[in-house]
């Protein structure tokens, strides 16, 4: 019995981004509820309080020799990983037209490449054992992309794609994937300190994508998530034996999803006679 209440064994979770945000509200929460967390922070430190079941590592995501080494280090440590998560990220905001292509490939580095790296060298332990479960950090916008925020989407909905692939190849071989799907929660994600702008300064899209950016910056300390009830939901979604392909956490997700389900539908929908009469003659 956990600390929470319900049934479970313990698992070892491997977490990469533990130093802030919901990297670290979420080790909390599972070393609370007697899990074991291998977590990784850039400069190898953490301000989470010392113990035996938390490990700490140095990883920057985007360094794929390390990642394949912090990996292989973390397995070794406790003889198996049975649930890695992908939730290093960051967002960056502006037009689509201004972005600056160096700034969308790092931050491509980070939020898809550095993912698919974690999960290439997590997936070889995982199927020797024919079990482990693989959860993405997505966004909302990886769902449901908003005006402002197209670059940091696309790198979302890469993520969303691969894994929608992955979870189909893995599933035969006892391994789950779980898409985790937050609206905006109260993490340093608005912050200068993780936060990117991009491409500002075309007049032309000021009322559009300069008034998003302007209105999600000004959300920062305001978000309506709550990261602890985040973690938990996330900890809940790996024990249920029928864990969820898409984990959507907010009102806020859970209001725009809905509404890009509907006018998805109605797309499909109108232009059904067109879609059907493209096919040769049977
Ligand atoms: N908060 C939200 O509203 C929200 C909504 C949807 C999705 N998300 C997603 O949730 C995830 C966590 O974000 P958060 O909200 O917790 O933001 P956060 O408080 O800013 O934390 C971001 C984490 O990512 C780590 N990170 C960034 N670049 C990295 C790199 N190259 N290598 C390793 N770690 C790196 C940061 O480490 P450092 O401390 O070293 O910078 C930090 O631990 C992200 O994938 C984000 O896209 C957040």
């Amino acid at each position: 019995m956990t600390t929470d209440g319900v049934t479970g064994g313990q698992k070892i979770w491997f977490i990469t981004g533990v130093s802030r945000g919901f990297g670290r509200e979420l080790a909390r929460t599972l070393l609370d509820q007697g899990q074991v967390v291998i977590g990784t922070t850039r400069d190898g430190r953490s301000d989470l309080p010392e113990d035996a079941r938390l490990h700490v590592l140095p990883l920057d995501v985007t360094d794929a020799a390390q990642v394949k080494e912090t990996v292989a280090t973390a397995h070794a440590l406790r003889g198996r990983l049975d649930v890695v998560v992908n939730n290093a990220g960051y967002g960056l905001l502006g037009a689509v037209e201004g972005a600056d292509t160096a700034a969308t490939r790092q931050m491509f580095e980070v939020n898809f490449f550095g993912a698919l790296a974690v999960m290439q060298a997590a997936l070889p332990l995982m199927r020797a054992r024919r079990s482990g479960h693989i959860v993405n950090i997505t966004s909302i916008a990886g769902l449901a992309p908003g005006v402002g925020s197209g670059l940091y989407a696309a790198s979302k909905c890469a993520l969303e794609g691969v894994s929608l692939s992955l979870a189909q190849e893995v599933a035969p071989l006892g391994i789950r994937v779980t898409l985790v799907e937050p609206g905006a929660f109260r993490t340093d994600f608005l912050t200068d300190h993780s936060l990117r702008v991009t491409g500002a300064g075309i007049d032309d899209y000021a009322a559009t994508a300069g008034a998003a950016v302007a209105r999600l910056q000004a959300l920062n300390g305001g978000q309506p998530g709550d990261p602890a009830l985040a973690a938990r939901a996330i900890a809940a979604a790996v024990r249920s034996p029928h864990p969820p392909l898409h984990l959507v956490l907010g009102t806020d997700a859970w209001n725009r999803v809905q509404a890009r389900q509907e006018a998805f539908t109605a797309n499909l929908t109108d232009w059904r006679e067109v879609t059907l009469g493209t096919d040769f003659p049977t």
